[in-house]
């Protein structure tokens, strides 16, 4: 599906009054801190010429949780390439603090589905990868990384290498070294959905922890309505990957999913 608009989600406080829960709710009286301006991204090949991003116009404010929820397809992976500076917009701008995002930053991390660890360092060396990159002391090094290992459960397994962790473990140690870095904003890329669903639970929990604790801005985006739901309702909001659609302005949660299922049965999520 062409991605084409992402309209302003629901307010937080909207989703959370309609589950009973306590959220916070996201402040918007300070400048955003990214803000996406008409972005488009064509891909032009010899075989076909793809839309996967038109008119992409929203911001994202310093500290919030922000899900992104859109089909297989809908152009999800290519606005991250494009907000980390790893992918260039074919038109309209990205702007990180008022300034165009014109490469790759550590400022904004991406963490993937794939875990892309290196397999020739144990999970200690590749949590600190991204320091030595930095040039950050060794001092400034051992304890961030010891930081970012508890914050992810994984002290115990430091001396482990690679092919010695399941997929939840391999998808911790990247998120360490993404925070290891002090990212003022972390990407993330379905990261949980090659995962078993006990284990996605666990680190969907996990990682609302984290953002609790760090206040770490964080975009995140999903086909699975239900992962966004579970990670939004607490704190954040959900935006939507439809062409052409705007949000219903519905008071009820359940009211605005079958909305968006109707409209992207795949979105539906794996059943629990
Ligand atoms: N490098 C590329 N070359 C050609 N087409 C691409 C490229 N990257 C993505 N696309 C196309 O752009 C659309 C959106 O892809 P993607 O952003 O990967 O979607 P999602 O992450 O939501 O599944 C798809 O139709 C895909 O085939
Ligand atoms: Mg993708």
């Amino acid at each position: 599906m062409t991605v084409t608009t992402i309209t302003e989600a629901r307010p937080a406080s909207a989703v959370t009054s309609a589950t009973g829960r306590t959220g916070e709710s996201t402040a918007r009286t300070s400048k955003p801190l990214l803000s996406l301006r008409s972005v488009a991204r064509r891909f032009l090949t010899s075989r076909q010429n793809t839309t996967a991003l038109e008119g992409l116009t929203f911001d994202v404010h310093a500290g919030e949780f922000l899900c992104i929820v859109g089909p297989s397809g809908g152009g999800k992976s290519t606005l991250l390439n494009v907000i980390a500076g790893l992918d260039a917009p074919d038109g309209g701008q990205v702007l990180f603090e008022d300034k165009p995002v014109t490469k790759a930053s550590p400022e904004r991390v991406v963490v993937f589905q794939e875990p892309a660890l290196f397999p020739w360092l144990n999970v200690r060396a590749n949590v600190e990868f991204g320091l030595l990159l930095k040039g950050s002391p060794a001092e400034e090094r051992r304890a961030a990384v010891d930081r970012c290992l508890d914050m992810v459960n994984l002290r115990h397994f430091e001396r482990a290498y690679v092919h010695e962790l399941s997929g939840g473990m391999k998808q911790r140690v990247q998120l360490a070294r993404a925070l290891a870095v002090e990212p003022r904003m972390l990407l993330m890329d379905e990261p949980f959905a090659a995962l078993d669903a006990q284990t996605r639970d666990i680190l969907q929990h996990e990682l609302q922890e984290i953002w609790a604790r760090t206040r770490t801005t964080i975009l995140f985006v999903t086909h699975n309505v239900r992962e966004a739901v579970i990670l939004a309702d607490r704190w954040g909001e959900i935006v939507h990957l439809f062409e052409g659609d705007e949000l219903p302005s519905v008071p009820d949660l359940l009211d605005w999913l079958s909305w968006l299922h109707a409209r992207c049965p795949e979105c539906e999520g794996e059943s629990r």
